[in-house]
């Protein structure tokens, strides 16, 4: 009896030492900025709350952030930061910027009990924001020819036109765009211009560049998608490429968010040559109304559009974007199968023409024939509208003004029945004529470069320019970067479709 009494004293004594244990645990645990708060802050917000990017203030460090705590749980609370416009549970995106449920409540809870510093010997690595090529040196660059100077004042909309000079039609694995003053470019979408147009508008407009505020301001045959701060570039995946036409023009337009000084930019494309072969283009194709008229002050007005896939055609979707101006305040995209089955392309509830991107699927989406894509879109004519741009409010039609209003969203794709014949390029021969390095052989595409040792000669040129394909390559001078008298180097040809022709050795 002594012996069961004594026992369980004993275990009551461990329950009292675990509780008490608990509680000093659950202190420890506190939430504060060192522990908790800045590994959200490092994840979900710093990309954009930098010193020099686009947030108005850093959320680097505890100094930096305190000021700002009541602010934070507010758009947080409110799903207003980090900006992500497409709703949960409709389209399957890459690069989610979505706090969860836990997070906000720890951002909330961290903020309700006084926003803790805490412990610095918690804080984790700080991130950096170096300002470089994320994928490495682009076969290109693409730049304006000046630097465009924001005044302070109303956001812009300015268009740069860029010729592409790219020796034939091109291929490209990736796109890069590098904002030159991250403090005012608030995002960038890239355009093609096959017919020049957008060059006359540029020579037109004085300054760098000319103002167009809803699209480009002439037919474009597509877009080679486009950034938003936080946004990573990334290669297509292998046998997927953008297609660059000969002698086509890249039209970047930037939207500028001013600051309180005078400030300025230079944004710069870096462009990547496939370097796999290519199967597939990726193509851009609106889902679009043009012919709606949205009533003065109806606060929620529907406009739909339809695209039914043709018979015999079967695609994937691998992004969307959709595109309103300032009225639109929803946009929902679904896709309706032959078989009556739906899937949801996306949704947004609470558009904001400040806030538009290029969504990435993470598996690229079916989209078999006949199947229906639906879109429906509502816009607020009324006058709550805040970012109404007529008062009072009157009948707005589509246009390019900002005045006017667009429905779109674009699919970018891919045909599943498309398999782009790889090309042959063979090299026979290889010597130096005089001082210049030599190939000759067959089936090199206008456009082909030469590599020596895997290095593209950026200097490559095609005997024959008007044929489609030629039969010899030289390089004046770049082949001496890579390759020395006397030293073996393996040769091989690159084609603009990402096929290599076989290697054959060459020594100068
Ligand atoms: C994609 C860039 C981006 C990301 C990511 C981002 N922000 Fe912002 N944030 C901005 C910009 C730009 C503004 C200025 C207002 C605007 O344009 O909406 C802003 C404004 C704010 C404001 C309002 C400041 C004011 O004037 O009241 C708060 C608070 C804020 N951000 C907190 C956060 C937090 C917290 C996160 C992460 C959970 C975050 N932001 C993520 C870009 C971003």
């Amino acid at each position: 009896m002594k012996r069961i009494i004594f026992v369980s004293f004993l275990i009551c004594m461990f329950a009292v030492i675990g509780a008490g244990l608990k509680e000093s645990n659950a202190k420890r645990q506190e939430i504060t900025f060192s522990n908790q708060v800045v590994r959200i802050f490092q994840q979900s917000c710093q990309v954009c709350h930098h010193p020099g990017d686009i947030a108005p203030f850093s959320l680097m460090t505890y100094r930096e952030a305190r000021p700002w705590a009541r602010s934070i749980k507010e758009k947080v609370i409110l799903r207003e930061m980090p900006p992500w416009k497409p709703t949960e549970g409709c389209g399957d995106f890459s690069g989610v910027r979505r706090l969860t449920d836990a997070e906000i409540q720890t951002i909330s809870q961290w903020v309700d009990e006084g926003s803790v510093e805490g412990n610095t010997a918690d804080l984790p690595e700080p991130l950096s924001f170096p300002d470089g090529w994320t994928l490495g040196q682009p076969d290109a660059v693409l730049q304006p020819e000046a630097d465009y100077t924001v005044k302070p004042g109303n956001d812009i909309y300015r268009c740069f036109s860029m010729p592409t000079s790219l020796r034939g039609d091109r291929y490209l694995s990736a796109v890069e765009i590098k904002p030159g003053n991250r403090n005012i470019v608030h995002h960038v979408i890239l355009y093609i211009d096959t017919t020049g147009v957008s060059k006359q508008l540029d020579d037109n407009d004085p300054g760098p560049g000319y103002t167009s505020f809803g699209g480009p301001g002439f037919d474009t045959t597509g877009t080679l998608g486009g950034w938003a701060p936080g946004f990573r570039a990334q290669f297509l995946r292998e046998g997927m490429a953008w297609p660059v036409p000969n002698g086509a023009r890249i039209v970047a337009q930037v939207h500028y968010n001013p600051r309180d000084t005078e400030e300025s930019d230079r944004t710069q494309i870096g462009l990547y040559f496939t370097r796999k072969p290519v199967k597939k283009d990726v193509q851009a194709a609106p889902i679009i109304n043009t012919s709606f008229t949205i009533p003065a002050n109806d606060p929620h007005y529907r406009v739909n559009a339809l695209f039914i896939v043709p018979p015999g055609i079967n695609a994937h979707a691998i992004g969307i974007a959709p595109h309103m101006h300032l009225l639109g305040r929803e946009m929902k995209v679904e896709a309706r199968y032959f078989d009556g089955t739906k899937r949801c392309l996306i949704n947004i509830d609470n558009w904001n023409f400040n806030w538009q991107g290029v969504y990435d699927y993470k598996e690229p989406v079916p989209i078999p024939q006949l199947t229906q894509l639906s879109l429906t879109a509502y816009y607020d004519n009324s006058e709550n509208n805040p970012f109404n741009p007529n008062s009072p409010p009157r009948a707005v039609r589509w246009g390019e003004q900002t005045t006017d209003e667009m429905c779109i969203a674009f699919i970018f794709f891919t045909l599943d029945s498309q398999n782009i014949e790889p090309s042959q390029p063979r090299i026979t021969d290889v010597f130096l004529d005089g001082d210049k390095l030599t190939i000759k052989g067959s089936g090199f595409l206008s456009g082909a470069d030469i590599e020596v040792d895997g290095h593209r000669l950026v200097d490559t040129k095609n005997h024959k320019k008007k044929k489609k394909s030629s039969k010899e390559l030289t390089s004046a001078g770049d082949w001496k970067t890579w390759a020395a008298l006397g030293r073996q180097a393996i040769i091989t040809v690159l084609n603009t479709d990402g096929v290599r022709s076989e290697a054959k050795s060459f020594t100068p």
